[in-house]
């Protein structure tokens, strides 16, 4: 069974910040990157709480603008706190954020919407600033379906005077889960999940209850675990049609696939077959399966090409699979691999949450003891990582305390 999905409980959780009051979300994964969103929220002058799956969150009339904290370095997604920021306050600062190390991640876009917004933005001294006296609706056009820029130009129409249009939005399931929530809390949104989303700003939004879709990415990832291992995996807590790509892939692979209205079974009886993949915005292949994607292709029959569309330097941790003896060669955003029957151990190290996902996955098709390092990594992402595997029947300890 899957929680929620990390990339829609840390936007639902910064969209609280657009209500007074208190703001409770249910099926949160026990992940340290919500851990992290509890202290930026902290920094902000909220109260926030877990309790075992839920989250309750009190948002004071005034909150502070000013997120140049600690706590929202540590990771990416705290840079949707900028249009909440932005709508509330009329003043934002934030600071850049750190996280993957999966290539440049830069915000012109989200600079972009919210000037097209009426506001003034910059980044100075290691900050992104945005200013304004009043947000207006606006016509708004992404050069590319970016997730975070869709997200944070949607939380700051959803108090912005007038009409919205957002033209080549994001599509991706989390930004229709934030959507459903910022429906609830009293905004006025159409066509969330296609590529045109229309605001019509509100004065004021309320404190909502909300569930958390479940994590299509962690249940994706348990899917290519099965393809790996030649195992027989159901998952639950999802809905399938967020993984129909990802499903059909494995099928190409060999697998045999069933689905149900809120979960899926893979089972793999032979050697997976090569297949090739391009990562694209949803309902393309996802970028976050596709190191999964490459660690099944090392070990697959026959040769993929797998190209990567959406993060240039997302290809780093194929270097680690090679010294697991995987034949892989990178050519600029593509990389070609000759499955082996089988790896060889190697001590390697996670770059990024779901490279260390399919490190561990590939340590289990290797011979030997192979040692992951860095796997803080992989505690941002997937909650009981090694616990699940061990149910799974896989022999994986955990021998640091980096948690
Ligand atoms: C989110 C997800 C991440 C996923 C990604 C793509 C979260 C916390 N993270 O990241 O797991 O891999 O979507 O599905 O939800 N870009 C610009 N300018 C911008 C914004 C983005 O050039 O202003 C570029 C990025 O550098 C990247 C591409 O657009 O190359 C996609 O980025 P985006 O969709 O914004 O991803 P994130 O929201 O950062």
């Amino acid at each position: 069974m899957v929680d929620g999905a990390k990339n829609s409980v840390l936007k639902l959780m910064s969209a609280a910040l657009l209500a007074e009051g208190t703001t409770v979300l249910h099926n949160i994964p026990d992940i340290s990157d919500v851990r992290y969103m509890v202290k930026v929220l902290e920094g902000l002058g909220c109260e926030a709480q877990i309790d075992g799956g839920s989250v309750t969150i009190t948002v004071p009339a005034e909150i502070s603008w000013n997120a140049d904290i600690d706590s929202v370095r540590q990771f990416r997604a705290s840079v949707c706190v900028l249009g909440p920021l932005t709508a509330r306050c009329h003043h934002a600062v934030v600071a850049l954020p750190g996280g993957d190390a999966i290539g440049s991640r830069p915000l012109d876009m989200h600079q972009s919407g919210l000037e097209k917004m009426g506001a003034v933005t910059r980044i100075e001294h290691g900050c992104v600033v945005a200013e304004v006296e009043a947000l207006h609706g606006a016509e708004i056009s992404l050069d590319f379906p970016s997730v975070g820029a869709t997200e944070n130009i949607l939380m700051a129409a959803v108090l912005a005077e007038g009409e919205t249009v957002l033209d080549n939005a994001a599509r991706e399931p989390e930004i229709v889960d934030l959507c459903h929530m910022l429906k609830q809390m009293g905004a006025r949104i159409e066509g969330e999940g296609s590529n045109t989303i229309t605001v019509n700003g509100v004065p004021k939004l309320n404190p909502v209850e909300h569930r958390v879709v479940g994590d299509r990415i962690v249940a994706g990832t348990w899917a290519y675990a099965a393809a790996m291992t030649r195992g027989d995996i159901t998952v639950g807590g999802i809905d399938p049609v967020h993984l129909h790509l990802v499903l059909e892939k494995l099928k190409l692979a060999g697998a045999t696939v069933e689905t149900y209205p809120t979960g899926f079974r893979v089972i793999q009886e032979r050697r997976a077959t090569a297949v090739d993949y391009q990562t694209l915005p949803f309902p393309g292949f996802p970028t976050d399966l596709q190191p999964l994607a490459i660690a099944l292709c090392t070990v697959s029959e026959g040769m993929s090409v797998i190209t990567e569309n959406i993060f240039e330097s997302r290809f780093r941790f194929v270097d680690e699979l090679t010294r697991m003896g995987a034949d892989a060669t990178i050519d600029g955003h593509h990389v070609v691999i000759r499955g082996r029957e089988q790896l060889s151990y190697a001590p390697v190290w996670s770059s990024d949450i779901r490279a260390g996902a399919g490190l561990v996955f590939a340590g289990l098709c290797a011979d030997g003891v192979t040692q992951v390092n860095d796997v803080h990594h992989i505690d941002r992402g997937y909650p009981g990582f090694v616990e699940n595997l061990c149910r799974l029947g896989a022999q994986v300890e955990r021998v640091s305390g980096d948690e």
